[in-house]
This record gives C-alpha cells, structure tokens and sequence, in this order.
C-alpha cells in the first residue's frame, strides 16, 4: 500500500452504485471518490438520493449494484463493520441516546476501538473499568474539542438542538476514523451555530481526517468543500470545484426546478411557458410573473 496521507490518496472510492426500491432507482451509477485531507460536499435537491448514497457507503443499505472501497479494501456492507473499517458519520436525524450523559454518548462512540465493545460498555462490566480512564480521557479531549466538556454530565436529551448535533459529531469521531460523513449538519441550527460549525469541519480535516457532507446551506457547502458534487434524481449531474459548481447553469436549473436543455420532459416545460407568456401578454393586469429571474443574487 502506499504511505498515510499524500494529496492524492483515495480514502473512499465508490465505484457504479444503484440503489433501487422495488421500481425506483433512487441512486444511479454513481462513481465517487474521496481523496485524503478533502472536504467533498455532496448536494442537490430533497429526494436527489443523497442519504440514501450516503446509506450505501456506510453498510446500512447493501447497493443493489456496485461496490464501495476504503483505503483500497472493498467495504463489507455491515454498518459497524464500515465504523471499524475508519467510516464515521452523523445522521440527517439526530440518533443519540437521550437519556445518557453527554460523556456517555461519546464513550458509546468508542465501543469500535475498544476490545471491551458495547455491551461491557453499557454495563460498565469489568472489563470496561480497565479501558474507562483511557477512554474517558480520549472522549473528554473530544468533547473539549467541540465546546461541550462543561455539560459533560448533562442529559444528551437535555442540550438545545445544535450542541445534540455537535456531540453527533463528537460521537462519531470517537471511532478514530479516517472519513467522516455528515449528513446535513447544520440542519436546524442558526447562523452563530453555522460558523462555529464550519470551524469544527475545519478543525477536523486538519487533523487528517477527510470529510464527506451532504447540506442544503449553499454558503456552507462552497466555503467548505474543496470539490463539490451535485446529485439529482440519483444520478450525478456535475462535480468539480465550489467555482465550477456555481457556474454550472444544469445546477441553478435543477434547484430552480426550470428545464436545461436535454433535461427529461424540458420540451414539453417550453410549451407549456411559450403558452403562459402568449397568456401573460394578452392580459395586462396578469399577477405577478414568478418566473422573473433573480438570478443577480450572489453564492
Ligand atoms: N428505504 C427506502 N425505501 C423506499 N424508498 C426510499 C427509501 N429511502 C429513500 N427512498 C426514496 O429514495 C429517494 C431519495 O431519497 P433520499 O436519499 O432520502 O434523498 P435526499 O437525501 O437527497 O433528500 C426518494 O424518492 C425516497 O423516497
Ligand atoms: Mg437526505
């Protein structure tokens, strides 16, 4: 293999990934890659497919085609598997245990690198006790990482909505991994919590591990990623820098919900529209015409 972290290492590599519900193919033929020391953005519009990929990547669900490698070995599809493979991620809806302390739920999160495992660490068996203090020590320097080592002690149920998304990350980066997904971190929170998060995503490739996040705060996303992805109706429509994203008129088309040529159905859109202006016109005092682009708005 070749050594830890140089720029062009792949550390995910998702390689022709269908998913498919009975008839609905909610991710297509997907190729994706995640280099070391990247933060990649992975965006597009509600019911693009976006969890549903990220659900394939970490074992949750088991691609009805394709294949998925971290650090060149192919993933067997079993989430706690993926966690221990180096994949850590945080869930669109938050999943902690609400009435375990703040510490608690980290150390939860260590369960995969520790030899005592999750049960013993539940029952704080005596094994467990062994492991505690170094375990403890490491949960503690994360959640003094993310700005919670003073609610240690405090309910998971208990903090407002944006600390339950930043101890999610605390949690998950109690797996030591190499990869953490996010999916849609800043879902919820207000715009002081939104920067402080973009530190912490910061903060977290800096320390050699790469990051994968899906988000619908468009400011967020093109600060953040080195390369960005967009996916609609499963399939993936554009990828390349934050720049070129922005740029891409398939892009503005498929969030505005407006045709792009080759788009499915943009012909029969076109008639339609060429139909509502010939209305338009014939009718002076038509309302308010909210096809009027405001395209002028910056990022
Ligand atoms: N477990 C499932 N069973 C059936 N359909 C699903 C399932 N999960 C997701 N889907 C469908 O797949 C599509 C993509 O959903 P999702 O991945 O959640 O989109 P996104 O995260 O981009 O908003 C949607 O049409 C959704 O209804
Ligand atoms: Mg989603």
């Amino acid at each position: 293999m070749t050594t830890m972290t140089t720029q062009t290492t792949p550390v995910l590599e998702a390689r022709d990934v269908t998913m498919r519900f009975g008839g609905l193919t909610a991710v297509r033929s997907v190729d994706f890659t995640v280099n070391s020391g990247e933060i990649v953005g992975l965006i597009g519009p509600n019911g693009a497919g976006k969890t549903t990929f990220f659900n394939c990547l970490t074992g949750l669900y088991v691609p009805t085609e394709g294949k998925v490698s971290y650090k060149g070995t192919v993933l067997p599809p079993k989430p706690h598997l993926v966690t221990q493979a180096g994949i850590a991620r945080t869930f669109q809806n938050i999943r902690l245990f609400a009435n375990m302390t703040v510490l608690e739920n980290v150390l939860v999160g260590r369960h995969t690198r520790t030899k005592e495992g999750l049960w013993s660490a539940l029952l704080r068996g005596p094994g467990f006790k062994k492991a505690e203090k170094a375990s403890e020590d490491r949960s503690m320097e994360l959640l003094d990482f993310i700005g919670l080592a003073h609610k240690r002690d405090h309910l998971a149920r208990n903090l407002p909505y944006g600390e339950q998304r930043k101890l999610e990350i605390a949690r998950a980066l109690a797996s030591e991994p190499g990869l953490l997904l996010l999916d849609e971190p800043t879902a919820g929170m207000n715009p002081q919590e939104t920067r402080a998060t973009e530190e912490l995503v910061f903060a977290i490739r800096d320390q050699g591990i790469a990051i994968l996040l899906i988000e619908h705060d468009m400011r967020f996303v093109f600060n953040l990623s080195d390369r960005v992805a967009v996916l609609v109706q499963g399939e993936k429509l554009v990828e390349g820098t934050p720049q070129v994203v922005q740029a891409d008129e398939r892009v503005v088309a498929a969030y505005l919900g407006t045709p792009f040529e080759g788009a499915p159905g943009a012909d029969e859109v076109a008639e339609v529209e060429a139909a509502e202006a010939d209305a338009d016109t014939a009718t002076p005092t038509a309302t308010a015409d909210s096809t009027t682009s405001t395209r002028g708005e910056s990022q």
